[in-house]
């Protein structure tokens, strides 16, 4: 395939639900001329206390799926199958990769408390990538590691404001709040469709950091870098939303977001 048919080829992306639209949102944003094929893999929802192995075999399914149909770039918009696959997907295909990374490393340089909070999965907080970053750059801070239990199911059922979940974040951000962090990394896609509520939790007085658009911006990067990002302006790209299992909770986020020029389908793979 030459990069000049390539690059009017789509992006894939990929998260075990409806989080990686918090990604998307940010991709559309930025490479409005690009076409997106998106996988929610809610049959397997939640990834997050997964073991390795099942996380390769699941992001190794959808992938392989999304290259299938012609993708030339594969965002993991799942911090989770980041830490756990995205190093096998590399060794595994071609195509260029885009993971995710909780903004650990933000966090702590902009630190003036010298302490952070990470709201992430069990999986990512495993990840080698989030281990090596923290040692790296956090060293010099106190990094408090919560894993957001519940959080996921949470955005996936549509009970953002039920009072489950306020309990459930006070109970996670008070103990950040009482350490006096300054900066909170959100370390999984699904949290930022959380932020309203954790801003009335925290009253502002954290600066929550959502590392989505700066994936989008590397995204742009990588496609720039490879040629592949497509220059025809004219045509209107085109959207297409997977889901492994029942479609209403992906078309429900949809039409909150108010994405428009869409089509949805159950994918059985
Ligand atoms: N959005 C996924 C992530 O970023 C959610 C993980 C899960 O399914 O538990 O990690």
């Amino acid at each position: 395939m030459s990069n000049n048919s390539a690059s009017s080829f789509p992006i894939g992306i990929f998260d075990s639900g409806v989080g990686g639209l918090s990604v998307w949102r940010e991709l559309v944003k930025l490479l409005p001329n690009e076409a997106i094929l998106y996988v929610a893999d809610s049959a397997n929802c939640p990834y997050g206390n997964k073991n390795q192995d099942e996380i390769i075999i699941l992001s190794d399914r959808i992938v392989s799926f999304l290259i299938e149909q012609g993708c030339k770039l594969i965002v993991l918009a799942c911090n989770t199958a980041t830490a756990g696959a995205i190093d096998y997907l590399r060794g595994k295909y071609e195509v260029p990769f885009v993971g995710m990374e909780p903004a650990v490393k933000p966090a702590a340089l902009n630190s003036k408390t010298g302490v952070v909070g990470i709201l992430a999965t069990a999986g990512t907080f495993k990840g080698r990538l989030f281990n090596e970053t923290k040692e790296r750059f956090a060293s010099d801070v106190k990094v408090i590691e919560q894993v957001g239990e519940g959080l996921v199911d949470a955005v996936e059922h549509g009970m953002v404001d039920s009072s489950e979940t306020t309990q459930l974040l006070k109970s996670y951000l008070q103990p950040m709040l009482d350490a006096n962090v300054d900066h909170l990394a959100l370390g999984c896609t699904h949290y930022p469709f959380l932020i309203p509520q954790i801003e009335k939790i925290t009253q502002n007085r954290i600066i929550i950091m959502d590392p989505a658009p700066a994936v989008a911006k590397h995204t742009k990067h990588l496609l720039e870098e490879n040629k592949l990002d497509n220059k025809n302006k004219e045509k209107v790209p085109f959207y297409i939303f997977y889901s492994t299992a029942d479609t209403a909770t992906l078309k429900r986020m949809l039409t909150e977001l108010n994405i428009k020029n869409y089509e949805v389908q159950e994918l059985d793979i």
